[in-house]
């Protein structure tokens, strides 16, 4: 099944996700189904939320940026109830985007160490020493978990400038080239 990526507005992408066991319902049809709707909407990581599931799993493959950050060749990786340990305090900039946000791109904080702890597919636990920009995907995209946006880390008057941009991906005039759910329109 096609999965369409819920946008910026919609309830699901604010919400705490719930951690994943394995009884949930196909969950590998669900991966599988993940890693098609990312690769189809040319996203390098994809949230459950992001496809309307509040839970606690993400799907990676950075090779595609692996040009410009060799730390991302080949990294193709399944994250179940995923855990961040920050390594590096020191926070770098750089441009971010979000499916769920078309059409955007902010610069963005984000340290550069991090340890990744996590269940791979199989729910075997794995842990790993992260950095540069797959460092970034990986908060990026773990933070969809928490129910935060990219766009919670950028300042008050950046906010205030992209505010009819986001306001049109509210309302549904914003287009996309990939399979989207809208938020729901508010009651007046
Ligand atoms: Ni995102």
């Amino acid at each position: 099944m096609k999965l369409p990526v819920y946008l910026y507005g919609h309830p699901v992408l604010r919400a705490v996700s719930e951690p994943l066991t394995p009884e949930y319902p196909d969950l590998r049809k669900l991966i599988e189904d993940m890693y098609a709707c990312m690769y189809e909407s040319e996203g390098v990581g994809l949230a459950a939320p992001q496809i309307g599931r509040n839970i606690r799993l993400v799907v990676i493959d950075a090779s595609p940026v692996a040009d410009a950050f060799p730390e991302c060749a080949g990294r193709k990786l399944t994250l179940i109830n995923p855990e961040i340990e920050i390594l590096d305090g020191k926070p770098e900039v750089r441009a971010e985007g979000c499916l769920s946000l078309p059409g955007l791109s902010e610069n963005v904080p984000r340290v550069e160490h991090i340890r990744l702890s996590w269940l791979d597919e199989n729910f075997q636990p794995q842990s790993e020493e992260i950095s540069g920009f797959l460092a970034r995907i990986v908060q990026h995209e773990c933070d969809h978990l928490e129910g935060k946006l990219y766009i919670d880390h950028i300042s008050p008057i950046r906010k205030q400038l992209i505010r009819s941009k986001l306001n049109s991906i509210i309302s549904g005039k914003t287009r996309v080239d990939y399979p989207v759910k809208y938020a729901p329109k508010k009651r007046k």
